[in-house]
């Protein structure tokens, strides 16, 4: 070993001992005689003081030695003087007088600086990866990434579950992204799909009779990409056999409350269980009180249905609409004219035709200019189903059932990041269940909400020879959310393979692409499928709200930027002719 000690392991009772540490120079302060240095590894800093009454050579090197050099230095351990202790160092009641600097390699001047917590501009930080990762707080993240991975492992371990991986090059499995494809060298004009997850791969393991599976990942998606997205991602991948959907949501729960207290127990998750347990809500339950299939429970603001309240009213936005909530607003009543117009743009993105308000003063008494439009009774029957108060402010959407949810649920957001109601501390975890099955695609087409193999609730199955009656078919489908994100998502499958096909049929798949895409799957389901469900969470979004970090590419080692590019290794990167040829490809050029 080129060390004896890492930079965060000496402490007063090391004191009188020689130690050899070996890092790179976080910072030289040169005291006009005496030089320190702040050497770093990945454990920490340690206090080096080079004195030329000590060692007049190795004194006379450190003049010469600039920050990200990598050295190693041999010295004595001793005790800071009293007052020179640093607090905020773990390392910091001793220093070490150098006796000999070694040299290890050199270092260009970083393009940015190691030892500070300015911003940097995110493409040179992807750029120049490996000395992002130096600091602080990246290499923090990454551990904690590490502890959510080896707790998860450890849990799924004792609950006998089998680590299996599936294969990255395949034929794709939908779960609604576009796919990135792979061409084949040998069958010119053919590709494999990489997986969009292991979602098929595991369900034929239930066949294969493996009974618990689970495997930590990768996933490909080429979607649109956001703060909590990335074109390929980690997934902790799971699935049982002979289970009901209790049987998933409780191994999950477990799985959830074992990570949390393993990973951040400092972090205030049990405010938010009740008796113990995680809190649940249907879907609809979370649509018509929070807006959102991800309700984010760190702070109240609720909406209210009062569609029935409004249907003979002489305001046509209200009477006219399919359904009409409502969100109160503690405070709000203060909201100028130009954040009113601001969230009413946030609403109008997301579907409605306006924002609607009505703030109650401090005496109690109702402004609006809607106001001339309702009667005294729909005006105190709205007061009463929302219970406002004096300085609230009560917002309206009226739309279909999901646009007006789903544009107060963003208004509902955006409030509470400007007025800070969230607490870094606080965990709110939610289970949602009761998912509808299908959704309206931005295609205008009937599309699964979460993937075509998952199971319909038994008593909705009716439903899927109507036509009429089919989106209000419910599925055994949920998903775990925490603070407002989507933790992960899993169901119950189908493993009857007349109803996988009757299900492909109703997505409007003719019989030749059902063969083409699923025919490897119906033919499984064939030979004695067990009942079986599962579940996925992303790695990634589950290490960013552990870490307290705003967004994925920061418990990402190599993440790709928002439009999809590696910067360190330039990737996507065009590639030779001859290259081409081989793999039977002809680029288009770009326009
Ligand atoms: P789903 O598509 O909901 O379900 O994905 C599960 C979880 O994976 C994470 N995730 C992502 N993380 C980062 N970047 C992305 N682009 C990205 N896309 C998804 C999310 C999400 O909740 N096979 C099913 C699971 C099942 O049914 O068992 C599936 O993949 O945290
Ligand atoms: P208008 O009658 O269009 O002037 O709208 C009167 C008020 O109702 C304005 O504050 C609009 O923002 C609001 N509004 C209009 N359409 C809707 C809607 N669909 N849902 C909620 N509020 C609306």
């Amino acid at each position: 070993m080129l060390r004896s000690h890492t930079c965060n392991d000496l402490r007063p009772g090391n004191a009188g001992q020689q130690t050899t540490l070996a890092g790179w120079v976080h910072r030289r302060r040169d005291h006009g005689g005496i030089i320190f240095i702040d050497l770093r590894d990945h454990y920490g800093l340690t206090q080096i003081v080079f004195d030329p009454a000590i060692n007049p050579d190795a004194h006379a090197q450190a003049e010469h030695i600039r920050p990200e050099w990598v050295v190693q230095i041999t010295g004595a351990v001793q005790r800071r003087k009293p007052g020179m202790e640093n607090a905020h160092m773990a390392t910091g009641e001793i220093e070490v007088f150098a006796e000999a600097l070694t040299v290890l390699n050199r270092a260009e001047t970083p393009p940015f600086e190691i030892d500070s917590d300015a911003e940097v501009n995110e493409e040179l930080r992807l750029t120049y990866r490996y000395l992002d990762l130096r600091k602080a707080r990246m290499q923090r993240n990454l551990r904690m990434r590490h502890q959510i991975l080896r707790h998860t492992r450890a849990f799924f371990d004792s609950q006998h579950f089998t680590e299996i991986e599936t294969p990255c090059l395949v034929k794709g499995t939908p779960e609604g992204a576009r796919e990135y494809l792979v061409p084949s060298r040998l069958y010119p004009g053919e590709f494999y799909v990489l997986p969009q997850s292991p979602q098929q791969m595991k369900q034929l393991l239930m066949v294969a009779g493996m009974d618990r599976y689970y495997q930590v990942a990768r996933c490909f998606r080429d979607e649109d990409l956001r703060g909590d997205r990335q074109p390929e991602f980690t997934q902790l991948d799971m699935e049982m056999s002979f289970v009901e959907q209790e049987d998933i949501l409780h191994m999950m729960e477990q799985c959830f409350l074992h990570l949390t207290e393993q990973c951040v127990p400092e972090r205030n998750y049990k405010a938010f269980l009740e008796g113990g347990r995680m809190r649940r809500m249907t879907w609809q339950q979370a649509m018509s009180q929070y807006g959102t299939d991800k309700p984010d429970l760190r702070y109240d603001m609720r909406l209210y249905d009062i569609t029935s309240i409004v249907a003979g009213s002489g305001f046509s936005v209200f009477a006219s609409a399919q359904y009409v909530t409502c969100m109160r607003v503690p405070g709000g009543a203060e909201f100028s004219r130009s954040y009113i117009d601001r969230l009413t743009q946030i609403a109008k993105e997301k579907g409605a035709g306006g924002l609607a308000y009505i703030t109650v003063e401090s005496d109690g008494t109702l402004k609006s200019p809607i106001l001339k439009f309702l009667s005294d009774t729909e005006q105190a029957a709205i007061v009463a189903t929302c219970g406002a108060q004096p300085g609230d402010i009560l917002f309206f959407g009226a739309e279909s059932f999901q646009t007006a949810c789903g544009a107060l649920g963003a208004v509902r957001v955006h409030i509470a990041k400007d007025q800070n109601l969230t607490s870094h501390q606080d965990l709110a975890y939610v289970i949602v269940t009761d998912f509808p099955l299908m959704e309206i695609n931005d295609e205008g087409k009937r599309d699964w909400a979460h993937h075509p193999f998952t199971m319909p609730h038994p008593e909705d199955i009716a439903k899927l020879d109507d036509l009429q009656q089919i989106m209000t078919a419910k599925a055994w489908c949920y998903d775990f959310v925490l603070n407002g994100y989507e933790l992960g998502s899993g169901s119950i499958r189908v493993h009857d393979p007349a109803l996988q096909k009757k299900i492909f049929q109703l997505l409007q798949l003719s019989d030749e692409e059902i063969e083409a895409k699923f025919g490897h799957i119906l033919r499984a389901f064939a030979y004695g499928c067990p009942p079986h469900g599962g579940y996925a969470f992303g790695v990634d979004r589950v290490a960013m709200i552990f870490a307290d970090e705003p967004n994925i590419r920061e418990v990402i080692a190599f993440p790709k930027t928002l439009s999809a590019k590696d910067l360190m290794f330039s990737a996507p990167s065009p590639m030779p002719a001859d290259v081409l040829a081989e793999q039977n490809i002809r680029a288009i050029p770009r326009d």
